[in-house]
């Protein structure tokens, strides 16, 4: 796959998308299979059978195994062949690659990189996650059929709001709002601030606000596949304090974004919350809209994969409000880059950058 990080923790699924049968899906153009054991612990393999290729979603768990559908091979999580069906002799090629999984957030996070490095401890935090008075919408997974730089782009981009999402988040008066980008120690942020405005219908429609509002959007990306927007809309007028932010509409909506090939991503959101908790009637017509408005980028950003698969390009003219998209998306190229770097012996990450250059121009 092009432009892609191996050493990073991955949503694989929605931890209620795992049980104890064999769940399979493609993750950096890999086929991964996973399965739940008897302790609910997880265990994720490449799927693809250690004799014959079949994959081994195919097959079935039996005691903490997967046992390929075709000739009866049983692999443990580690990878291991534990045995073969009529003879006693495991051949010591009879083995699959397992990949490191953790659970946290009510998602299972999948490291493809090298198992050395895979630190729990280097999952995303999530804000605001368990804290009274604060509420978590898990969505869907969607599936985006465009190459996941740009939906990461599109995530940057509060430009495109107002035209993409007319009927959702969309709001005619933050189009004339330049948004500013700024890089931070391990994250880059674009971000504006709407004044004396109408609020955006989704707030309009939640009946909280009489007047005129103060909205803010901090669309924030943490390479390589975690995105946050912290949404603020509070009544007009107030200073921007922390604390005046809390009393008014907050959210933190989070997207995970994993590559599953050159053309196609596994999209999952989840939002965090501090207005509507335990309004489920509330939560439902959220988790909709939500849903609506992602699709509407999924409608936008894989047309434009469409045609970019056609001309080979993916741009052909520059404005101000892609800055911030530009340069999360260098942020990714220059991790690749350096990961490759370090996969070939180069002398340098910057080396491998700048021979890649070269290469394109
Ligand atoms: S292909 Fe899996 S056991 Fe033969
Ligand atoms: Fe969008």
């Amino acid at each position: 796959m092009h432009y892609v990080v191996r050493n990073a923790w991955y949503v694989l699924a929605w931890s209620k998308e795992i049980g104890d049968t064999p769940f399979s899906r493609r993750v950096l153009d890999e086929p991964i299979v996973a399965y739940r054991k008897r302790n609910g612990e997880l265990a994720a393999l490449l799927d693809r059978c250690a004799h014959k290729l079949v994959p081994l979603s195919l097959g079935q768990v039996v005691d903490d195994t997967l046992q390929c559908g075709y000739h009866g091979l049983q692999f443990d999580g580690s990878g291991a062949c534990v045995h073969v069906p009529g003879q006693d002799r495991i051949p010591p090629a009879a083995r699959v690659r397992s990949f490191p999984v953790a659970e946290r957030y009510g998602a299972a996070w999948i490291w493809m990189g090298d198992p050395e490095r895979a630190d729990p401890g280097l999952i995303h935090v999530i804000e605001r996650y368990d804290t009274p008075g604060w509420a978590v919408l898990w969505g869907e997974r969607q599936h985006h059929l465009t190459h996941y730089l740009n939906i990461v782009e599109n995530l940057q981009d509060p430009a495109h709001t107002t035209y993409t999402h007319r009927s959702t988040i969309g709001n005619p008066a933050s189009s004339e709002v330049a948004p500013v980008t700024e890089e931070a120690d391990d994250h880059i942020v674009t971000y504006r601030w709407t004044l004396d405005a109408e609020p955006p219908p989704i707030d309009r429609a939640s009946g909280a606000f009489e007047g005129l509002t103060d909205r803010c959007q901090y669309y924030r990306f943490f390479p390589p596949c975690v995105s946050r927007v912290d949404v603020v809309t509070m009544d007009a007028g107030q200073e921007h304090t922390e604390a005046n932010m809390d009393r008014g509409r907050r959210a933190y909506s989070y997207k995970f974004l994993t590559p599953e090939t050159d053309t196609s991503t596994h999209f999952f959101w989840m939002h965090v919350r501090n207005f509507g908790v335990g309004d489920a009637d509330f939560e439902a017509r959220l988790a909709c809209e939500f849903s609506r408005t992602f699709q509407e980028d999924n409608v936008v950003t894989s047309a434009m994969q469409r045609e970019q698969n056609v001309t080979g390009l993916r741009q052909t003219a520059w404005l101000n409000i892609d800055a911030g998209p530009a340069r999360a998306r260098r942020m990714i190229e220059k991790m690749a880059a350096a990961e490759a770097a370090e996969a070939a012996g180069a002398a340098s990450p910057a080396d491998a950058v700048s021979r890649r250059t070269v290469a394109a121009s």
